[in-house]
């Protein structure tokens, strides 16, 4: 396999190297030289006895990036990709799935926290009801065809004319309203909305993510929207992780903070 190593002649990288080619693999490194010598890679390649293919130049410049890539196929950069498929098209077994982790992924998952009648999320998912949502809904499978988790995300416009019965809970029908009049707050008509995505907890912290997210940019861009949107809980990991991303707080609803001890806050990337 063709492996490309950003930062492959620091510490961490030259390591990586070694290991690959006494594996047989062919390793490219990408490194600036910034707080390294190519003596780590001149000794890497005669303590494996292989060649590496170098490019020195930093990462944070796109023609730099052109260059490595053409130079040759990369297949790391391939070694899993994520495949969409269209919710509608998915089975009962992977919408069940889909259904069960919606709960523990979007501001739902606070509803659960005061589920006072111990009802099991599945039984509460469903009869949330994701099915008028399926055309929105993709599902995401790893390269070896496991479904590793699904992104709800479309144009907002496209939501607008979903209509749906909140049936789970009565107690938390006043958090849907307020929750629905909040988006319609802050929304602009070239919105791009992220609903909901959703790892399983098992694929988390293998660079899907990045990925989904990276797909979701494509999409927006292609469709002509000028921001991504979402909304999620102040204190969940997910709103660190899409802060980190460059994602910015438009606005928080604090209805339900006396109840969750937390509020809700509205994201935007402008694209
Ligand atoms: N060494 C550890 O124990 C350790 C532990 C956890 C995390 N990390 C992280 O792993 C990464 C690598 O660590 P390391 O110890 O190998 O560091 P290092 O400094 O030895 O290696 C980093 C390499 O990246 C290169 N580089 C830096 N900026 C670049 C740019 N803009 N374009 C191209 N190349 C660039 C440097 O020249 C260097 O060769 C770092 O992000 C570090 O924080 C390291």
């Amino acid at each position: 396999m063709y492996v490309l190593i950003t930062g492959g002649a620091g510490y961490i990288g030259s390591h990586i190297a070694l290991s690959l080619l006494q594996k047989n693999h062919h390793v490219i490194v990408l490194d600036n030289l910034c707080n390294s010598s190519p003596l780590a890679l001149t000794r890497v390649e005669t303590l494996s006895g292989k060649k590496i293919t170098f490019h020195q130049g930093d990462i944070r410049r796109r023609a730099v990036l052109n260059q490595v890539f053409n130079h040759q196929p990369i297949d790391c950069q391939k070694a899993s990709p994520l495949c969409f498929k269209p919710g509608k098209i998915t089975d009962k077994y992977e919408q069940l799935a889909m259904a069960k982790l919606i709960f523990s992924t979007s501001y739902l998952e606070y509803c659960s926290a005061d589920n006072i009648y111990a009802t099991d999320l599945i039984t509460l998912q469903l009869r949330q009801n994701i099915q008028p949502f399926l055309q929105q809904i993709a599902a995401i499978y790893s390269s070896q065809g496991k479904m590793v988790g699904f992104v709800n995300a479309a144009p907002i416009q496209d939501y607008d004319h979903i209509k749906v019965e909140y049936g789970y809970r009565q107690e938390v029908f006043p958090l849907d309203v307020a929750y629905d009049s909040f988006v319609n707050q802050h929304r602009q008509p070239d919105d791009f909305f992220i609903c909901s995505v959703a790892l399983l907890p098992e694929e988390q912290g293998k660079g899907y993510f990045n990925q989904i997210l990276s797909q979701l940019v494509e999409q927006a861009t292609q469709r002509k929207m000028r921001r991504i949107i979402l909304c999620v809980w102040q204190s969940s990991p997910a709103s660190m992780i899409y802060r980190k991303k460059g994602f910015k707080v438009i606005g928080s609803m604090k209805q339900e903070v006396a109840r969750f001890n937390d509020e809700i806050v509205f994201m935007a990337l402008t694209l």
